[in-house]
C-alpha cells in the first residue's frame, strides 16, 4: 500500500476490530463477530472488498467471500458477485439457511435477494480511484506489451487488500471470514482463493481459524489456509505456523501474501511476506494494531 494509505488501513482494521469485539463482549458468537468485522472493511473504500474494490478487465467490481464456523464446519461462500455491497452477508445466509456451501454470480445474487439482502448496481461499487488505477494499469501494460490478462503474480508492487477476520468466543468456538474484490484487471469470471475453503479461509475447532490475503493463484495451489491449520493440529503454535506458511508460499511458488491465524486456545499468528500488511487484534488483556510487524 502506498505511504499515504497507511493511516487509512490502520484505521480500517481498528474499526473492524471494534465491531467484532462488540459482538464477543456481549456474549455473541465468533461467527457473528467475524461477519461484523468483515462488513466494516467491505464498507470501507480503503480495502479491496465491497465498494472500492479493484476492477476487473471490463471495469466491473466482481466480489468473492467465504465465512466458516469452526464448531460445525458449516461454511458459506459466494463467487463473482456484482450486485452485493456486502458479500459476506450473503455468505453467512448460505451458511445459516442453505444446505449448499457455494453460490456464484447471478445464482448467488438471486439467493441473496430471496433471503432479504438488497441488491445494488455494479456502478454503486465502483469508485473513481479504481477507474483511474485500472486505466493506468491497462495503458502501462499496452505500452510495455505485457499480457493484459495475466499480470505477474510475483509483482509485490501490486497491492492485495483482501480483508479477513478470525475470532474465538466465550463458548470456545472459532470462526473465520474473508472477502475480496480479487486482483486488478482480472479476467471476468476469475475466482480467487478468498472464497475457497482451505485456500483463503478455513476454520475448524480441532485446529485453527485462518484468513489469507495476497495473490490468489499460488495460495489456491497450496491450499494454504488448510496447510496452516494442519500444522497447528500437529501441535505447532499459530505464530510459527503463520510464518511457515508465508515461507512456503514464497519458496514453493514465489507467491506473496499475508495470513492471520487463531487457535481455540487463543494463540494468534500474524505474518506476511509483502512489504506491509495492516492488522489489529484484541484479547481480554491486550489490544494492538500495526502494519509492518511480522508476528506478535
Ligand atoms: N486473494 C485475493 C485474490 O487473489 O482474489
Amino acid at each position: 500500500m502506498p505511504d499515504d494509505m497507511v493511516d487509512a488501513h490502520i484505521h480500517g482494521v481498528t474499526n473492524a476490530l471494534t465491531a467484532g469485539w462488540r459482538v464477543l463482549e456481549r456474549g455473541g458468537t465468533a461467527l457473528d463477530a467475524v461477519e461484523e468485522a468483515v462488513v466494516i472493511m467491505e464498507d470501507d473504500e480503503t480495502f479491496d472488498a465491497g465498494r472500492g474494490s479493484f476492477l476487473n478487465r471490463d471495469g466491473k467490481v466482481q466480489l468473492d467471500a467465504l465465512i466458516m464456523d469452526g464448531a460445525t464446519l458449516r461454511a458459506g461462500g459466494v463467487g463473482c458477485v456484482e450486485r452485493l455491497r456486502n458479500p459476506v452477508r450473503a455468505a453467512r445466509k448460505i451458511l445459516s439457511e442453505s444446505p449448499h456451501v457455494y453460490f456464484v454470480a447471478e445464482g448467488a445474487e438471486r439467493f441473496a435477494a430471496e433471503h432479504g439482502i438488497a441488491l445494488c448496481k455494479n456502478e454503486d461499487l465502483v469508485i473513481p480511484r479504481e477507474v483511474e488505477r485500472l486505466r493506468e494499469y491497462q495503458a502501462d501494460a499496452a505500452q510495455h506489451g505485457n499480457d493484459l490478462f495475466a499480470p505477474s503474480s510475483d509483482d509485490v508492487t501490486i497491492s492485495h487488500d483482501t480483508v479477513g477476520a478470525v475470532a474465538l468466543d466465550r463458548a470456545g468456538n472459532i470462526a473465520a471470514a474473508t472477502s475480496t474484490g480479487g486482483t486488478l484487471n482480472k479476467a471476468p469470471g476469475r475466482l480467487g482463493d478468498s472464497s475457497l475453503i482451505g485456500c483463503g479461509c478455513y476454520a475448524n475447532n480441532e485446529s485453527a481459524a485462518v484468513s489469507t490475503t495476497g495473490w490468489g493463484e499460488p495460495i489456491m495451489k497450496l491450499v494454504l489456509a488448510k496447510w496452516t491449520a494442519d500444522r497447528i493440529q500437529a501441535g505447532n503454535l499459530p505464530e510459527w505456523s503463520a510464518q511457515e506458511a508465508m515461507n512456503y508460499l514464497k519458496q514453493r511458488l514465489n507467491g506473496h501474501g499475508g495470513i492471520i491465524v487463531l487457535n481455540p486456545e487463543g494463540h494468534i499468528g500474524i505474518a506476511h511476506n509483502t512489504p506491509r500488511m495492516a492488522w489489529a487484534y484484541k484479547t481480554v488483556k491486550k489490544q494492538e494494531a500495526g502494519i509492518e510487524r511480522n508476528a506478535p
